[in-house]
């Protein structure tokens, strides 16, 4: 893993990510029982092995023959692309990361903390100024659309909610709150995490540990 010192702005280093757990203390049943949207989180800061099991609940490979993952996607399109805004963590610096599902690793993006810009960039929600990662979950239509056409927007936007769900429900496994944010404005937040052409953001799911339960 690279440390904070191999982070200069525009090197574009990867942090290699723990491999995921496959194994958990917590059934299926009960995390589906126990999902709730939560948007109070404790300050403190997530660990490297959360990241690294959060980002995998939502795109992570998981058969490396052909790359299928955590999540179901039209054709095996994979139009989805996942940023995290990562701050006061020990192992890296705050800023944007882009997870490289087949990797497994993340690719530093932006420097800083960005989650004053982004709150306000959706309606000033509070659990996104709360949360000390925030995961956005962005489409890039044109890849599914290759194959499907017209029905990629539909099928895209269906995939974030797959993803988005893992989440929910790994979170649950490791005490990790989180709520969907779908109520922001579009082209502010890809100003924000400065999307590529064609990138749209779906989601944004703030994450912290729980305090109410
Ligand atoms: C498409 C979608 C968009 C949502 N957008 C927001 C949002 O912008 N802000 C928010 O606080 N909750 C948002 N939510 C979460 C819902 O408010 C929440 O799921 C609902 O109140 C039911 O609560 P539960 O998730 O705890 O079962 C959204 C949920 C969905 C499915």
């Amino acid at each position: 893993m690279q440390t904070q010192g191999d982070m200069e702005p525009g090197t574009n280093p990867a942090v290699d990510l723990p491999e995921p757990r496959l194994a958990g203390t917590v059934s299926i049943e009960q995390t589906l029982a126990e999902r709730r949207s939560v948007r109070s989180f404790a300050p403190a800061a997530l660990d490297l092995d959360q990241v690294s099991q959060l980002a995998w609940a939502a795109q992570g490979v998981t058969r490396r023959a052909d790359g299928f993952r955590t999540a179901p996607s039209a054709g095996a399109t994979y139009p989805l692309e996942i940023d995290l805004l990562v701050s006061g963590m020990a192992e890296i610096p705050d800023g944007v990361y882009r997870y490289d599902p087949g990797r497994h690793r993340l690719e530093h993006r932006i420097t800083g903390d960005l989650r004053r810009a982004l709150h306000d960039a959706a309606l000033r929600q509070s659990p996104i100024l709360a949360a000390p990662v925030v995961m956005v979950i962005s489409g890039q239509v044109s890849r599914t659309a290759r194959r499907y056409g017209a029905r990629a927007t539909r099928y895209v936007f269906m995939e974030a909610g797959h993803a988005a769900q893992n989440v929910y429900l790994q979170g649950v496994a490791l005490d990790i709150g989180t709520v969907v944010i779908g109520a922001f404005h579009d082209r502010e937040v890809t100003a924000v995490l400065e999307l590529r052409e064609g990138e749209q953001p779906l989601y944004i799911l703030p994450l912290g540990r729980t305090t109410d339960r």
